[in-house]
């Protein structure tokens, strides 16, 4: 039904003519037609608007050629719904006013009702899918309930996410409600997200690397196995955690589809880790996209070579930098696209 399905097969393991290309964070931050609206609308109005955020969902499918689209949104709209209050403050990143501290914080907590708070979202989506046409799959995300612990808790962005680390060693019950509570909504999420359309989902753990491998466990990864476990029967997921290569292990035996690695490890490792026989995404230095074009080229059909055409889907190890030129990411997906074995 989707004309290019290089992706959807990846995800499937399928032998493919060459591996699939995506950015995370592709739509939007680097693209001077997402400068001109972020000019004129506020964050929170981009996300909340179907018209817009379906505009700058395609914009990388048009300008940049991937070959899978991810949905403009935020992980923050999770705890936004909880009753959570999150700005987006220019400058800073995300900002939370009220951030949970105490037991009774949590109890304040709501498991919302999916439609009547997040309908937006899948506005979005079905006006999005209409939009691509079938040309590419659309991806859905949502963060993991750590990663969106670390921002309720911690109140903002933070390099090492203290406060939020705190919480959980000094309130293990409370920091667990918590968690579950996210938990049982970004499940109620994905789930209306994949009957709204979208063809595959991605958790973004993007600060499971702040825990140890054994806390990781408790506080990260046990959570993520219940939303696979809620969502592989009905769709293909994707686990990403940056800086887990520690726990590759399990999260190849978890049922997700694929999982995502970051750069600090190599192709040979992440494969050895994870067993050989996962789906592995990743895991370009978003850095090294501000090489000369012909060096990201010569680098991306290594790491290709290196990873396997195979069984894999070429994207960064994190998000595109705000900075990137829209020529060095076009070098990434053309190298990609040029690949022969
Ligand atoms: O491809 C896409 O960009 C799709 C949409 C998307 C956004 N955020 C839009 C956004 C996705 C997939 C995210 C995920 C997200 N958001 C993560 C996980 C991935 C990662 O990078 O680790 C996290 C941790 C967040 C939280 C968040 N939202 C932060 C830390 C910030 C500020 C800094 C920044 O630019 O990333 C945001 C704001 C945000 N989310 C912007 C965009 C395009 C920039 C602000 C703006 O456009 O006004």
């Amino acid at each position: 039904m989707i004309k290019n399905d290089l992706f959807l097969k990846a995800l499937k393991g399928e032998t493919v003519e060459r591996p699939p290309v995506w950015m995370m964070r592709q739509a939007g931050r680097y693209l001077p037609d997402f400068m001109k609206l972020k000019e004129k609308y506020d964050f929170f109005t981009r996300c909340r608007t179907p018209e817009l955020a379906t505009e700058i969902t395609v914009m990388p499918i048009h300008q940049v050629g991937t070959d899978a689209a991810i949905l403009f949104s935020d992980i923050l709209v999770i705890p936004q719904a909880m009753n959570i209050e999150v700005e987006m403050k220019p400058g800073v990143g995300p900002w939370l006013p009220n951030p949970i501290r105490t037991a009774k914080d949590v109890d304040n907590v709501i498991v919302p009702d999916i439609d009547e708070t997040l309908g937006y979202v899948m506005d979005a989506i079905k006006l999005t899918k209409q939009e691509l046409n079938n040309e590419v799959p659309l991806i859905g995300f949502a963060g993991s309930p750590w990663t969106i612990l670390c921002y309720a808790v911690q109140g903002q962005g933070s390099k090492n996410f203290d406060i939020a680390k705190k919480f959980c060693f000094t309130n293990p019950v409370a920091a667990h409600q918590l968690l579950q509570k996210i938990t049982d909504t970004t499940i109620a999420y994905l789930k209306a997200k994949v009957a709204a359309g979208v063809d595959a989902v991605q958790i973004f753990d993007s600060w499971g690397g702040m825990l140890s491998p054994v806390d990781y466990q408790e506080f990260s990864w046990k959570y993520i196995q219940q939303i696979i476990d809620a969502l592989k029967d009905e769709i293909p997921v994707i686990a990403f955690g940056k800086g887990c290569w520690f726990a590759l292990h399990e999260m190849a035996n978890s049922g997700a589809s694929a999982l995502g690695v970051d750069w600090t490890l190599s192709a040979r490792n992440a494969r050895y880790l994870s067993g050989g026989r996962i789906t592995l995404q990743g895991n370009f230095d978003p850095a090294r996209l501000y090489s000369p074009p012909a060096e990201i080229k010569k680098m991306v059909t290594q790491m290709i070579n290196e990873f396997g055409k195979d069984q894999y889907i070429v994207n960064l190890g994190h998000g595109i930098l705000p900075d990137i030129p829209v020529e060095n990411a076009k070098a990434f997906v053309d190298a990609v696209k040029e690949y022969k074995t």
